[in-house]
């Protein structure tokens, strides 16, 4: 048996921007997901034979094992809100690629493991994916994604996806941020709506074509987002809250919030430095940057909804064993 973890994301700035190669920055959180891997006479999730359609990003990920590996199941175990918008199926893709790697003897980097959980997130995505949470979930830390980087991020690898909209190219580089004895906190609320991301690119994509002018909304994030990763590397709390607002914004001119995130947002921003929805929209997760992680988690579980705390640091994908 071979086993790997792998986290999930938040993304503070530049969700949807990046799909067209503007910069996003996201972060690893602790939740994340869990996978083992053993010898099985067929393909099998949790002792049924696996179905492509309920699971296609394994799908993908068997698709690029060397032949004549075997045939494997599956066990996985997540601590992650599912279609949430916290990246469970990039670190499902990234988990099973270094536990499948692992357990046919074969050494795949964390570098690997983003590459490939990529092309498995654009094939569930018709086409249309960064690979900001992918190559968060395997990095870890803070991660910026770009079609060209700006100084403050290191390159650690290019990656590149041929869409309906023309060829997309995007590099990915790592920050590092500040060591801070008092650094705030992250709270994600889920509305307990799962939204689809495939769906939600789609919409955006839908949406610019038929209002070109929509095009300035994901221009905006770009300019927000370079502005909100320079103040996220030197520790300017309040500045990193003020481009996550702005961000947001933007998110809702492209009709991606919806009531129940716009309560939640609006309960947690007294107490917080930013807040805002986060990963595709339409459901899923809103975040915080907060100093009182615990009063932020009272008024989103008091809104109907789901909290989780999770420190700004944290590791990627780990082989377990
Ligand atoms: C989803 O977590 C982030 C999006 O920007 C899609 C993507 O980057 O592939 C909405």
């Amino acid at each position: 048996m071979a086993e790997a973890r792998a986290p999930g994301k938040a993304i503070l700035f530049g969700e949807h921007a990046v799909v067209y190669g503007h910069p996003a920055v996201a972060v690893a959180i602790k939740a994340g997901v869990q996978v083992a891997v053993s010898v099985n006479k067929e393909w099998a999730v949790e002792g049924r034979p696996l179905d492509p359609t309920r699971h296609p990003h394994l799908k993908s990920i068997i698709s690029r094992m060397p032949r004549e590996s075997g045939t494997y199941s599956f066990q996985i175990s997540s601590t992650l809100f599912s279609a949430a918008g916290q990246g469970s199926s990039a670190a499902l893709s990234v988990a099973a690629h270094l536990a499948l790697r692992k357990q046919i003897g074969e050494i795949s980097s964390t570098i690997d493991a983003a590459k490939s959980a990529h092309l498995a997130e654009a094939d569930a995505q018709s086409g249309r994916a960064s690979p900001t949470d992918t190559a968060t979930s395997a990095l870890g830390g803070c991660i910026v994604v770009s079609s060209s980087l700006p100084p403050i991020a290191k390159h650690v690898f290019s990656a590149e996806l041929k869409t309906s909209e023309g060829l997309r190219k995007w590099d990915v580089g790592t920050v590092d941020l500040q060591d801070d004895s008092n650094p705030p906190s992250l709270v994600l609320g889920f509305t307990g709506n799962s939204s689809k991301t495939g769906k939600m690119v789609a919409m955006v994509a839908d949406l610019i074509s038929s209002n070109p002018e929509k095009k300035h909304d994901l221009d905006s994030i770009g300019e927000i987002t370079e502005v909100g990763l320079i103040a996220l590397a030197s520790s300017q709390w309040e500045a990193v809250g003020m481009a996550m607002n702005a961000c947001h914004d933007r998110l809702v001119s492209l009709n991606l919030s919806t009531p129940h995130l716009e309560r939640l947002i609006e309960s947690v921003r007294p107490h917080s430095f930013g807040a805002k929805l986060t990963g595709a929209g339409g459901g899923g997760c809103m975040m915080a940057l907060t100093k009182e992680p615990a009063r932020v988690a009272q008024m989103i579980e008091l809104c109907g909804a789901k909290a989780m705390i999770s420190p700004l640091h944290n590791k990627g994908a780990q082989i377990l064993g």
